[in-house]
């Protein structure tokens, strides 16, 4: 029996395998139910009585030594696994992937800054507004179509309780409570009561600026969004300003930027005119100025408006607008490292 068992432990010191199936194999010659050292131990009833102490603790180490043979053949095999890029069980987890930043918010952050350089803070207003912020004191005559059901979204029967239309009313919630000189911008969500198209939906964004002091001119005006064009759009871009008319603005315009796309030789997105419309501007009226309790014979300002969706779909070329809306993350991934 000694001797069995001898030749067994140099058997399985020697045994080699090369594939997790034949690790397999050798438990199951040597320690399953059926293997020869299982064998051995019920024969170990037949060994007398006087050899069984030598023969037993021989026996126990022989097991001990087939199982840790075999173990260690096993992770061998593991090991190898993970080097081939097979399942390692043993290695942590993925980490979750961190989402991205919305294009409105990348556009959004972008204006804030090139504004922030030239000194204007960011101020904030309600969405939920009154006639007086969002109209009356921005010297809307009574029977403008703005005021029309038509256009603007009112929460109840109370024609005073409105969602704001654009953000100049924040202009005049910024201008009440303080004095000039006032230099900031106003991001924020507004609301028109219009049919939802690829070119236009019922919720979008503006970005509103406001500057007042003393001696404010009109070529400030001007040399300011010539600055945030050539930052936004390139150093190269130009800048039109063609005459227009907003209530609340006098004189007042709107801003065409050379097509950043085809560079002003003209292509389709700039429908062959090389030029882009992109906000609204002009001199802040001074019955505005006066609503607010603000002396304008004293001091003079600028005002500008745009839409923030307009100048993220000729950034990026979205072609739709609805896509700002849907949050397919289809279309939000691809913004994970632009600006
Ligand atoms: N509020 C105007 C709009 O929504 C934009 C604008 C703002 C124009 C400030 C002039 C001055 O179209």
């Amino acid at each position: 029996m000694l001797d069995n068992i001898k030749a067994l432990q140099q058997e399985i010191e020697n045994a080699t395998a090369s594939t997790p199936d034949e690790v397999e194999m050798l438990r199951i010659k040597y320690i399953s139910k059926k293997g020869s050292i299982s064998q051995l131990f019920s024969d170990f009833k037949n060994v007398p009585n006087d050899q069984k102490k030598e023969v037993g603790k021989a026996l126990n180490d022989l097991k001990t030594s087939a199982l840790d043979k075999i173990n260690m053949l096993r992770e061998g095999f593991l090991s190898k696994e993970s080097e081939s890029g097979e399942t390692d069980v043993t290695r942590p987890g993925e980490p979750l992937k961190a989402g991205t930043r919305h294009p409105l918010s990348l556009v959004k952050n972008e204006i804030i800054r090139i504004f922030g350089r030239l000194g204007f803070t960011v101020a904030e207003g309600p969405e939920i507004e009154d006639d007086w912020h969002v109209f009356s004191a921005l010297n809307f005559p009574p029977e403008h179509p703005a005021r029309d059901m038509q256009d603007t979204f009112f929460i109840s029967r109370n024609p005073d309780v409105l969602l704001r239309t654009h953000t100049s009313s924040v202009q005049i919630r910024v201008m009440e409570r303080s004095q000039p000189p006032i230099r900031a911008i106003f991001p924020g969500r507004v609301f028109r009561n219009e049919a939802i198209s690829a070119r236009s939906h019922c919720i979008f964004h503006q970005v509103e600026g406001l500057y007042v002091d003393e001696n404010v001119s009109f070529a400030d005006l001007k040399q300011t969004l010539l600055y945030f064009a050539r930052d936004l759009f390139g150093e190269n871009t130009r800048i039109r300003l063609r005459p227009s008319y907003f209530p609340f603005t006098e004189p007042s315009a709107e801003m065409d930027v050379s097509c950043s796309i085809c560079g002003g030789k003209g292509c389709n997105v700039c429908k062959y005119s090389g030029w882009l419309e992109i906000l609204g501007c002009g001199m802040v009226d001074p019955n505005v100025l006066e609503a607010c309790s603000i002396d304008s014979k004293k001091y003079t300002g600028f005002a500008f408006g745009m839409g923030i969706e307009r100048i993220a779909m000729l950034r990026y070329g979205i072609r739709d607008i609805r896509h700002f809306f849907e949050n397919d993350l289809r279309f939000l991934k691809q913004f994970e490292s632009t600006l």
